[in-house]
């Protein structure tokens, strides 16, 4: 903190530049909206599966091969062989083909702009629909105030947000998404409970503004924003008296989940140093809404060890470390003391490993999971979450899961990692020892196929991949020689799954797996459209950004049509009910079969009927409900697997079931 000391007149300064703003704010409030309103709400409605529309990076578990053997600590990572250029986060609007299906606004977001003008408890009923045991305990009418929070709201403020048009009434005015995320962070700051009940209860309208897109902007502006952070900077300047700088947290003993970045590799976007604070509190906040950890027991850490962005060294605003970021035994060493600090404090808490670099993510995953309950999602929930949409996928088709060929354009870390879960489920699962199960998996990179006549100049990470295969320079030819009947897109490169590749694809299955997973939606390999199209409407669709549904007229050209949604590959369906569940079994550790499962689980969850339709997850309005039903069965694998400890009250029998018990303790802001 004391290096922060000779910055406080600039800070002072920002403070009146803040409140300069504020006073506009108020201004343009006072006018009164300026046509945002409701057309704004749309807009969020309609963005709000772009939850983890993020550039997510990482090979894992099996990413043990590169994990095993790690790169030079401290040694820039090897790019002999690879693009390893970043991209742009964010939400682009899909591209129009000329196609025959007509693209349609989606059901959904109408329907969602209906239900938010709807009474509340006609709106829980609804949700209750879903999966009919285990309710969620009913909630109480709020009639006291509780204490400690909130400070200043009374039951008028609570109710006032609480009625039909409240997500309205917290953006009027605002005209950006970065105005959106702002106002609700001055409705955090101002009154907790009611920003509680709008994260909790309209997930999927403000997530858009709190987390993915809007965030990427906010981490990039972080330092000039008027904001005042909700998480804990822990700086280099910190050695030595980091464990004391952990206790001095407001509400210390709470504190259950802490999600972690050193702010290196933000979504696409890069180095953004102390402003990664935004990617922290923005992901933390899902662990509230999607699984239900009460907000006190989620903390954001910042590790602020400096940047080596140019722009921010120079930016006279930039209120993180001003210094590069250290290497080897220097940087090691601090999250080495980071890491025994938070043993020390708070030796049950979950630790979730956010946006670091490429670099260092693998190596701090390697030597840290054995050693305490924590994971990086960027390796292993993206890994998760695309393993769940194909086992999904496999529902709707013929041929088990052992006997697919999958194909991943793009072998960059997600890809990697993804096509390592993908053996190692084979290989749980289905007895395929693990060097054969990845002979079922073939990568394409920017040089062509992944194979061994090109081992001495593969990364580490690729080379378990590196089958002995006859090299070919193109998707095309791979595919019909090769015969995917899965084809993922980790490439970030638009339109490479041609009309030519689509149809390549049905001839070797009668419904092929098509998912182009590039972030964000101007990188995907094709779009909804142009695999429904050139499949004919065969292929089983997920992709990484959100697309807009399609409706076929029917051949008569009478009634409404069909309408098929594409599924988005979304981390936030694996990371918080994972390390939920491994907080309330208060799991030593996350196994990578934790992931296995957590995808097994998810698999299930969608109706047949849903799966017609193309849902490949349940929709996120239902987050909640899928998030408990994969917690209680991740919290009965950790304690069958010796990970975690069964509560006295599930021991006892005072309460049935895990789904009960998970259910019980998700956070509900009525109470
Ligand atoms: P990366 O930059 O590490 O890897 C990209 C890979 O694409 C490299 O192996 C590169 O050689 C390959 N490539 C580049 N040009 C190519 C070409 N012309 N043909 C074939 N391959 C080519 O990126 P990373 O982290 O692996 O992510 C890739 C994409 O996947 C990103 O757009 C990211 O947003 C997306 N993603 C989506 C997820 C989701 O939907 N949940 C999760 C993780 C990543």
């Amino acid at each position: 903190m004391e290096a922060r000391q000779p910055r406080r007149s600039l800070q002072q300064r920002s403070r009146a530049k803040s409140q300069a703003i504020r006073r506009s704010r108020r201004a343009i409030k006072e006018r009164g909206p300026s046509g945002g309103g409701v057309a704004n709400v749309v807009g969020g409605g309609r963005r709000r599966s772009t939850v983890e529309g993020s550039k997510v990076r990482g090979t894992q578990c099996g990413a043990l091969a590169a994990l095993k053997r790690p790169r030079q600590i401290g040694k820039a990572p090897n790019n002999d062989d690879d693009d390893d250029e970043g991209f742009q986060a964010g939400c682009d609007h899909p591209r129009e083909v000329a196609g025959r299906p007509q693209v349609v606004e989606e059901e959904e977001h109408s329907s969602k702009v209906k239900f938010a003008n709807q009474p509340l408890e006609r709106k829980k009923r609804q949700e209750r629909l879903f999966y009919s045991e285990a309710p969620f305990p009913k909630p109480r009418p709020n009639k006291r105030r509780i204490q400690g929070e909130g400070g200043g709201e009374n039951e008028e403020d609570l109710a006032g947000v609480m009625v039909s048009n409240e997500v309205d009434e917290v953006f009027r005015g605002a005209k950006t998404d970065l105005d959106k995320y702002l106002a609700l962070r001055g409705l955090h700051a101002r009154n907790p409970r009611a920003y509680r009940r709008l994260l909790v209860e309209r997930t999927e309208e403000v997530l858009p503004y709190i987390y993915t897109p809007t965030v990427g902007e906010a981490c990039q502006k972080y330092s000039n924003l008027d904001i005042e952070t909700t998480g804990l900077y822990v700086t280099l300047e910190d050695r030595g008296r980091v464990l004391e700088k952990l206790r001095s947290w407001k509400n210390g003993n709470e504190v259950r989940a802490i999600v972690v970045t050193d702010g290196e590799r933000i979504l696409g976007l890069g180095d953004l140093g102390a402003g990664g604070m935004g990617i922290s509190e923005g992901k933390i906040q899902l662990y509230t809404a999607a699984a239900g950890v009460p907000p006190d027991q989620c903390l954001p850490i910042c590790l602020d060890v400096g940047t080596n962005r140019e722009s921010l060294l120079e930016d006279p605003e930039y209120k993180g470390l001003r210094r590069r970021r250290p290497m080897g035994v220097e940087y090691y060493s601090f999250l080495d003391e980071f890491v025994q600090a938070l043993r020390a404090w708070r030796p049950h808490c979950l630790l979730q490993f956010e946006d670091f670099g490429n670099h260092t993510a693998f190596v701090l995953l390697g030597k840290y999971r054995n050693q305490l309950c924590c994971f990086n999602d960027d390796i292993q929930g993206t890994a998760s979450i695309n393993l769940a949409g194909i086992l999904a996928g496999l529902r709707l088709k013929e041929g088990a899961f052992s006997e697919q060929k999958i194909l991943f354009h793009g072998a960059g870390e997600a890809g990697v990692g993804c096509g390592e879960l993908i053996a190692l489920a084979l290989s749980t699962w289905h007895g395929v020892p693990l060097p054969e199960a990845r002979k079922r998996i073939l990568f394409m990179d920017s040089k062509g196929l992944v194979c061994k006549s090109r081992l001495s100049q593969l990364q580490d990470h690729k080379v378990p991949f590196a089958h002995d295969l006859e090299h070919a320079p193109d998707l095309l030819q791979v595919v019909r020689k090769h015969k995917p009947t899965v084809l993922i897109g980790v490439s970030t490169q638009a339109g490479s799954f041609t009309e030519e590749v689509l149809r390549a694809m049905c001839e070797n299955c009668n419904r092929p797996l098509i998912f182009p997973l590039s972030n964000p939606t101007s990188k995907a390999e094709c779009t909804f459209e142009e695999a429904f199209a050139h499949t004919d409407g065969r292929c089983i669709f997920a992709s990484g950004s959100p697309f807009p549904p399609l409706t076929v007229p029917s051949p008569d050209g009478m009634g409404q049509g069909t309408t098929y949604h594409p599924a988005q590959a979304n981390n936030a369906y694996i990371f918080p009910a994972v390390g939920y569940a491994a907080i309330l079994t208060e799991a030593s550790c996350i196994p990578d079969d934790v992931f296995l499962e957590a995808a097994k689980c998810l698999a299930g969850l969608s109706s047949d009927e849903d799966l017609e339709r193309g849902r490949l997850f349940p929709p996120f309005s239902k987050i909640r409900e899928t998030s408990a039903h994969i917690m209680a069965h991740l919290c009965q694998f950790f304690c069958d697997e010796g990970y975690g400890t069964k509560p006295q009250e599930l021991r006892t029998g005072e309460e049935a079931d895990w789904l009960q018990y998970v259910k019980k303790r998700m956070y509900n802001p009525s109470y």
